[in-house]
Parts: structure tokens; C-alpha cells; sequence
């Protein structure tokens, strides 16, 4: 298999508290990967040590079987490739759609965007990746204005126009409607053509629909891993997690 990401006996402790204790996982290139487990499993913390925003105490995150992301600070992970969306909104919400997306795609600082125009390249792609999150219509419109659903994709779009390997994201349809969700997994599904996408989700009905590949976490450690079919049916991950999916999961 091409992995783009390799993940090899990674640990993180906290205070003395082991999040993650030894994880390997290989993350294929071009799909959509889920990392799913009861709150408190380490999935999060996982993304975070892959995108360079929790130093882990052992183990290695390689990109293309490579270089080893570890001892790099998040900002250069970011420019080889490592995009990781947040829960927490980042849009500028007086902006328009379109400005938002030249921001994102301008070299680091305003400054440079006020100086020097993107390049017409640059400017394809933003048409481009407009069009790929729906919002090509909407391109005057402020960012504030739009549904929730719009700016969590307004954000992707934000990520994706500055071309990523890899595209982390946690939890991407929490707070959205059933048709926004229905309407993400069709998308995500689209941008993982051009990228690979690991993502950590709570509603199984959509990881159902978008994941080629599974890997369940429990109390620091892979679980399981396999298509999601294969996952729901392993006797411990209903012991441990899907058995309970009739009750609500917290956000976490
Ligand atoms: N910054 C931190 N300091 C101390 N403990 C943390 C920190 N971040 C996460 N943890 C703990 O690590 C464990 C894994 O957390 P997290 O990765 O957020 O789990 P998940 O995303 O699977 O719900 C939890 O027990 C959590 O309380
Ligand atoms: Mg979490």
C-alpha cells in the first residue's frame, strides 16, 4: 500500500498520564481514513501529534515513508503538506468568501498579499477549490453570512487552496444538519481525490459513508482496524464503543 502517513510507536504523556501508548498506523494516500473510540481513547491527541501541536515522548510520524515529521515545529509540517482544521472557527467573518480564500492561499503575512497580487495560478485555484466546497455563488458573500455548514467548508476550502498532502480534521460535522452532513460526505469524497483525509468522527452513519479505512483507538492504543464493516463487527470495539452507540456521545 502507498501510505502517505506512517505513524510507528507513538506515545504521549501528559503529566505522567499515557494519551497515546505506542500507536502505529499507516494512512493510505488518496482516501478517507476515520479514526473512531469512546471519548478520552486519544484521538485528538493523535492529530495533534501528527500535526506538530503535542510533542510526543516516542515514535515516529513519517510523510511519503520518509522524512520524519517529528522533531519539526508545526509551521513546517504545515508547509510539507500537514493541514489540520480545528473546532473553533477561523474564518474573518467581514470578509468575503473569495478574500478569505486569497488570504489562505497568499504567502505567510497580509503584508504580502497587499504587495504583491497572487499569481493567475493562484487564482485558478481558488476558483477551483470555490467550486469544489459549493460556494462558488457565494463569493462576494461576507463569511459571517454564511450557514454553519458553509463556513465549516469555507475553512476546507482554506486548507485545500494551499494544495496539502494531508488534511486533518476533527470531528468535521459536528453542529451540522443531516442534509449538511449527507452533503459533506459527498464532498469529502471529492477532495480525496486530490488529498488524504484522516479524520476523527462520532456519527457512525457518516463514517460509514465515507471511510475506505477504519482504525478504532481505546485508552491509547489501536483497537482494531479494517473497513468499517469489519470494524463494527470485531466483538471488542462493540464492547468497547459501538455497543453504546444508541447512547449520545459528548463531544470530546
Ligand atoms: N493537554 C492535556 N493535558 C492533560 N491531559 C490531556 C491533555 N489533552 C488530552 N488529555 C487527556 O488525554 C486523553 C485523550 O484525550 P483526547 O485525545 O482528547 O481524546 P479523544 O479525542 O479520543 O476524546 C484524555 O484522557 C484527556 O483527558
Ligand atoms: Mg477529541
Amino acid at each position: 500500500m502507498d501510505a502517505v502517513l506512517t505513524v510507528e510507536g507513538l506515545s504521549v504523556v501528559f503529566d505522567g498520564f499515557h494519551a497515546l501508548r505506542g500507536v502505529d498506523l499507516r494512512v493510505c494516500r488518496n482516501g478517507v481514513h476515520a479514526l473512531i473510540g469512546p471519548n478520552g481513547a486519544g484521538k485528538t491527541t493523535l492529530l495533534d501529534a501528527i500535526c506538530g501541536r503535542v510533542r510526543p515522548a516516542a515514535g515516529r510520524v513519517r510523510l511519503d515513508g520518509r522524512v520524519d515529521l517529528v522533531r519539526l515545529a508545526e509551521h513546517r509540517r504545515a508547509r510539507l503538506g500537514i493541514a489540520r482544521k480545528f473546532q473553533t472557527p477561523s474564518v474573518f467573518p467581514q470578509l468575503s468568501v473569495r478574500e478569505n480564500l486569497e488570504l489562505a492561499a497568499a504567502p505567510p503575512g497580509l503584508w504580502a498579499t497587499i504587495v504583491r497580487p497572487l499569481s493567475p495560478t493562484a487564482l485558478d485555484r481558488i476558483r477551483e477549490v470555490a467550486a469544489l466546497i459549493h460556494l462558488a455563488g457565494a463569493s462576494a458573500q461576507p463569511a459571517g453570512t454564511l450557514a454553519h455548514g458553509q463556513k465549516q467548508w469555507l475553512e476546507i476550502g482554506m486548507l485545500l487552496v494551499r494544495q496539502p498532502k494531508v488534511l486533518l480534521l476533527d470531528e468535521p460535522v459536528a453542529g451540522m444538519t443531516g442534509a449538511e452532513r449527507a452533503d459533506t460526505a459527498v464532498r469529502l469524497t471529492e477532495v480525496a481525490r486530490r488529498a488524504t483525509v484522516l479524520l476523527v468522527e462520532h456519527d457512525m452513519d457518516f463514517v460509514r459513508r465515507v471511510a475506505d479505512r477504519v482504525t478504532v483507538l481505546h485508552g491509547g492504543r489501536v483497537l482494531c482496524e479494517g473497513g468499517m464493516a469489519q470494524v463494527a463487527a470485531d466483538p471488542r470495539v462493540i464492547a468497547s464503543y459501538l455497543g453504546r452507540e444508541g447512547t449520545r456521545h459528548a463531544a470530546g
